[in-house]
């Protein structure tokens, strides 16, 4: 890769910032009867979910969904595909949603819907990273990690063109 990167979150700020999302969500959740699982949507969210599930103090299942995303491009689209589903039943369960980054909001309103014709008890969603812009659709989000501004961001698990997902930390890239 050609680009320049510069980092905007350190590795320890992530680590600090999960610590506090995971006691977030478990007290949130202890209470409830329901089973818990925790759906990473592949692959931005591999090196989140592995962190954050770790942080939850509760029994869960963790489950993945491949959905279609920007291919190598920087731009958004509206044609959000299921390249893998889900592999167990979550009918009847708490799902929480594992997800990199939201841009648009495209994405996580496409897995909303399709989560939700599948009957969980409660359905939530848990983003790194929430980009702040006017988004075209109004979607609540209900844990962030971190608002950013509208930079192409990589590290952590999130990549450009499949690249620089093992940083430790998130970096803007430098078009
Ligand atoms: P949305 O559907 O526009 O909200 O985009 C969500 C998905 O696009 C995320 O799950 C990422 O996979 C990808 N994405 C959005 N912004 C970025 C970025 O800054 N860097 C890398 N991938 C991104
Ligand atoms: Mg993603």
């Amino acid at each position: 890769m050609k680009n320049s990167i510069q980092m905007i979150i350190s590795a320890t700020q992530i680590r600090k910032r999960i610590i506090e999302l995971g006691q977030q969500i478990t007290s949130n959740y202890k209470n409830s009867q329901q089973n818990m699982v925790l759906v990473g949507l592949l692959k931005g969210s591999f090196i989140f979910i592995a962190d954050l599930c770790r942080c939850i103090n509760i029994e869960h299942e963790i489950d993945f969904m491949t959905i279609s995303s920007y291919g190598n491009n920087t731009v958004t689209n509206m044609n959000v595909k299921i390249l893998k589903d889900l592999n167990q039943d979550v009918c009847g369960k708490n799902v929480l949603i594992i997800e990199d980054i939201i841009d648009s909001g495209n994405t996580w309103f496409k897995v909303r819907e399709i989560i939700k014709s599948k009957k969980p008890h409660s359905l939530a969603i848990c983003t790194l990273l929430n980009k702040t812009k006017s988004r075209d659709i109004s979607i609540h989000i209900d844990y962030t990690g971190f608002y950013i501004s509208n930079d192409f961001v990589v590290g952590y698990g999130i990549d450009y063109a499949q690249y620089y997902r093992s940083l430790p930390y998130i970096a803007k890239v430098i078009f």
